[in-house]
């Protein structure tokens, strides 16, 4: 199985079986080199290339806002999942009763801004995930929304980070739009990997940095807003660069932008610009639909292998709808910090999170990594007599 994405791209792959893309991915030879290029141009040149680069960002709007099926105009620059939830959260207006749904286990920026409103006089209720999987099926959200006034917001990751149960954004819109509320939806865990086609599945909000399956650097990250929910957002960082007149110094009125470049007030962050520009066109060169189906493969792999081979116990749910590029799997009589560990002497990069180990591939990971992976697990396993061996679903 030939990976879609090209392995020598990847000089990780020298040295490493990197499995930690829902962590912080290793950047590509072309973003590396699109950051060099962009460094050592204003060091030629400074604000003599400042148009460059300002053509170039169009560009990589354009193509964040392909993966994402949205429109390039209703995509703003971020710079992070984070500063994108804030701009939500912050930038519509509360009044005190108003009702927030969020998952109860989540990874706490996709929930906090929303416990922050609190303050205001916000409520918050949270849904419980069910299952070994912590699945959060669209009835979940539907049974917490129907037991109080309808929320104003429904906030969920389309991707869960522990275990990477993937949500029905698609399903889930519709229950918010039949209820009156919105949906914000944190990609950070599915962009890049699973494709996505947020405008026809109603989706609001939704934002991702690009340090994880966009395979760009940590502090660039791209927000979506439908064109017909901006206005209900006040920008919060209202400056230069989000004015219809921009470049008009001494122009002293307010008016912003009729799209989602008003919620950027100052300079972009270019280097990062031009570094998840270069990843974004890898990933579109390979296509999502290629870059998924290896992904999806190699989890399929994982997941018998484990299971069958190493007697350790897959914690992450499996289901054609529900699954993701996230597996996460646990070892009787072992915790998670020793086997991060042991499997670090061995080369595997992965994380302790959910409950157990915690792997993601991408589109150049091969079989043959997984089957390292599969032996390294097994010979941990050995070394607590085993345990038995299941998938949940
Ligand atoms: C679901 C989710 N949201 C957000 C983040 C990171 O947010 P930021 O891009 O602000 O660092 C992570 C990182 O692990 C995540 O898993």
């Amino acid at each position: 199985m030939t990976p879609p994405l090209p392995r020598t791209d990847f000089p990780v792959t020298e040295r490493w079986t990197y499995l930690n893309h829902a962590g912080v991915a290793p950047l590509p030879r072309p973003a590396v080199e699109a950051m060099a290029g962009y460094a050592g141009r204003v060091a030629a040149g400074g604000s003599l290339t400042v148009e460059g680069h300002g053509a170039r960002a169009e560009e990589v709007r354009a193509t964040a806002a392909g993966l994402m099926g949205v429109a390039r105009t209703d995509v703003a620059f971020v710079k992070n999942t984070t500063e994108g939830l804030g701009f939500v959260a912050n930038g519509l207006t509360w009044r005190p009763g108003d009702r927030v749904v969020v998952p109860d286990f989540e990874f706490p920026s996709t929930l906090y801004p929303w416990l922050a409103l609190r303050e205001l006089g916000v409520v918050v209720d949270l849904v419980a995930p069910r299952g070994r999987g912590g699945c959060l099926p669209v009835e979940a959200f539907a049974e917490v929304m129907a037991a109080g006034p309808p929320p104003k917001v429904v906030a969920t990751s389309w991707v869960q980070f522990g275990r990477g149960w993937r949500t029905d954004l698609a399903g889930l819109a519709t229950v918010c739009h039949d209820a009156g509320a919105l949906l914000c939806a944190d990609v950070i865990q599915g962009l890049g990997v699973v494709p996505a086609d947020l405008a026809a599945w109603g989706v609001d909000f939704a934002m991702a940095d690009a340090h994880k399956w966009l395979l760009g650097p940590e502090g660039i990250g791209v927000l979506y807003v439908a064109a017909d929910r901006l206005d209900l957002l006040r920008p919060l960082e209202a400056g230069w660069a989000s004015v219809a007149h921009r470049e008009q110094w001494d122009n002293r009125e307010l008016i912003y932008h009729d799209d989602a470049r008003r919620l950027e007030g100052g300079s972009h962050n270019a280097a990062g610009i031009h570094a998840m520009g270069a990843s974004l066109d890898l990933l579109t060169g390979a296509g999502m639909e290629a870059v998924w189906g290896h992904v999806e493969r190699l989890c399929d792999r994982a997941c018998t292998g484990l299971a069958e081979e190493a007697g350790a116990t897959v914690l992450s749910d499996r289901s054609p709808g529900g699954r993701s590029g996230i597996v996460t799997f646990r070892l009787d009589g072992l915790d998670a910090a020793t086997m991060h560990r042991e499997l670090g002497d061995q080369g595997i990069v992965c994380s302790p999170r959910g409950g157990g180990i915690r792997i993601a591939p991408h589109g150049y990971n091969t079989t043959e990594e997984i089957d390292h992976l599969v032996a390294a697990v097994g010979q941990l396993a050995g070394g607590t007599g085993g345990s038995a061996a299941g998938t949940a679903r």
